[in-house]
């Protein structure tokens, strides 16, 4: 009896070793992957409910000085024990995708829970939603551990504010180098991810907004073609632009992610039935290919990098090569197609009309709310100037939003000077030189993205010698998402440019 007792605290002792040693046991907490996670959960090195507490603990330790996360989600951890039990239950066999994994999701994606949903503004805060929005109940369906909300700009933008404050959730930091701005409106998602205070998070796009604050924080984010991803129980811009992608730490995460939120939404009926068209059998990971580069005709649009210091520029040119390298054909110089001089007043001509309907019917569906329109929005922010830094920011674009009254020949207009910019633009450039993707640096072509309905891809692609991150942006047409990940994927496998922030002031 006495010596198979002996072996197996011997093996205990051998395996305690080897977990303090690091040697082949442990966790390495530290920018995990989704893939490392879940098998983790299956060599029994990990369970969900000890992940959720290393984020809690992070959470605890950094949001005081990065303000990324707006609500911890009290339910959390009785979540991640439900999934080391279903885990359990089922042998290991569930632990694939996203179960067990904590997601934060930006403040303006809907939960039936005990977390609010405010667009970081204090007019929404004790709004009771009908349901979870749609990529959320996606997640719980997935088997996610719901982490919590992240700090957004306040109305994704339409106040102006700082790209990183709201009213709820103060300013959000740069981890990399605190007094340059995380940009917005998803900045408390691309924060969380960076400084690793989330497994993966949700951000949306309207013009920019997942985009800018990936690259500004050393993130891949996906902006999927609009209706990929539904929009229902998500606080609104426009639903012509709105889009709800992952930001993550690598590529392989963020399409995790993607597989698990794409798809029909009866709430969200005709741009995610349009858009089903484009998910492919399988899902997306199959798209994870080492030599996605390979073959690529990829558009490098003039223009667009030369405006970037020596250094950026430097490296980006060094990126171009790397891409070629990898078997990509660059086209060069390329010019844009169009006229794009009045883009930005088409655009927020449309967009007042449109922000005003959707926003109210928003709103309007809500089971309770303090505002039942963006007129009450706008008396609750003169109502509360100081908490809403009313002098600093103001709200010339709600009130501008306000005055609007429906879509009318002006609005009818736009929409089709857009359509005409993005067909005779991007569409025709694309489709003339075959391209695949164009490739710009940082945030530049958000807004050719944006009124097409376009996806793009944002990767890590350096640092300036003050350390703030740069990154690199793919964008195609609609649809383009495989081959788009295919690039982004190679490209990220080819450079590693990633490392995690050391906190620098
Ligand atoms: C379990 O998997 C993780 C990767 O997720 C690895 O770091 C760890 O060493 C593995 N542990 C054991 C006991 O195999
Ligand atoms: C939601 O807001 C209410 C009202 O301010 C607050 O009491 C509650 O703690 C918030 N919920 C969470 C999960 O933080
Ligand atoms: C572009 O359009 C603007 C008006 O929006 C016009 O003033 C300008 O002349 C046009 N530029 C070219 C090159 O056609």
């Amino acid at each position: 009896m006495a010596q198979p007792r002996l072996q197996v605290l011997a093996a205990a002792v051998a395996l305690t070793l080897a977990l303090v040693a690091g040697g082949g046991g442990a966790f390495e907490f530290q920018e995990a992957t989704v893939d490392a996670i879940q098998l983790g959960f299956r060599n029994g090195s990990l369970t969900s409910a000890a992940l959720v507490q290393f984020y809690l603990d992070r959470i605890a330790r950094l949001n005081p000085l990065l303000r990324a996360v707006i609500e911890v989600n009290p339910d959390t951890l009785a979540q991640a024990a439900r999934a080391d039990a279903e885990r359990s239950a089922s042998g290991g066999r569930c632990a694939a995708g996203l179960h067990g994994v904590p997601v934060l999701l930006k403040d303006n994606i809907a939960t039936r829970d005990r977390l609010n949903t405010t667009a970081g503004s204090l007019a929404l805060l004790g709004s009771v939603v009908r349901r979870d929005a749609g990529v959320a109940a996606r997640l719980r369906r997935a088997g996610a551990v719901i982490l919590g909300k992240a700090n957004p700009t306040e109305w994704s933008n339409f106040r102006q504010v700082d790209p990183g404050w709201s009213a709820r959730g103060g300013q959000t930091q740069n981890p990399y180098v605190l007094s340059v701005t995380p940009c917005g409106s998803s900045a408390g998602p691309g924060v969380a991810a960076e400084a690793n205070m989330a497994a993966v998070t949700l951000g949306s796009e309207t013009a920019g907004s997942i985009i800018c604050p990936s690259v500004l924080n050393s993130v891949v984010g996906i902006k999927p073609t609009v209706g990929l991803t539904s929009r229902s129980g998500v606080i609104p811009i426009t639903p012509r632009q709105d889009t709800i992608g992952p930001m993550c730490r690598t590529v392989s995460d963020a399409v995790h992610v993607l597989d698990a939120i794409v798809g029909y939404d009866e709430l969200d009926a005709e741009a995610t039935g349009a858009a089903s068209k484009y998910i492919p059998h399988g899902g997306y990971r199959q798209f994870l290919r080492i030599d996605g580069l390979r073959g690529k005709r990829i558009g490098v649009l003039r223009g667009f990098f030369e405006q970037y210091a020596p250094e950026p520029r430097r490296v980006y040119e060094k990126h171009l090569s790397t891409m070629r390298h990898h078997g990509a054909i660059l086209i060069k110089d390329l010019d844009l197609a169009g006229n794009w001089t009045d883009l930005g007043d088409q655009m927020g001509l449309l967009m007042n009309a449109e922000f005003k309907l959707s926003l109210n019917a928003y709103l309007k569906d809500l089971l309770y709310s303090p505002v039942r329109s963006l007129a009450q929005v706008i008396a609750f922010n003169n109502a509360h100037p100081k908490e809403e830094r009313l002098k600093d920011f103001g709200q010339a674009n709600l009130i501008a939003a306000e005055k609007t009254t429906g879509i009318g020949a002006a609005e009818r207009a736009a929409l089709r000077r857009l359509n005409e910019l993005s067909t005779g633009g991007l569409e025709k450039t694309v489709k003339e030189h075959r391209l695949d993707a164009v490739v710009v640096a940082n945030n530049d072509i958000s807004a050719v993205l944006a009124i097409g309905g376009y996806p793009g891809i944002a990767v890590p692609a350096g640092y300036s010698e003050e350390g703030v991150p740069f990154g690199i942006v793919f964008g195609g047409l609609r649809g383009y998402e495989p081959r788009l990940i295919e690039m982004a994927y190679a490209f990220e496998q080819a450079t590693k440019v990633r490392r995690p922030p050391a906190f620098r002031h």
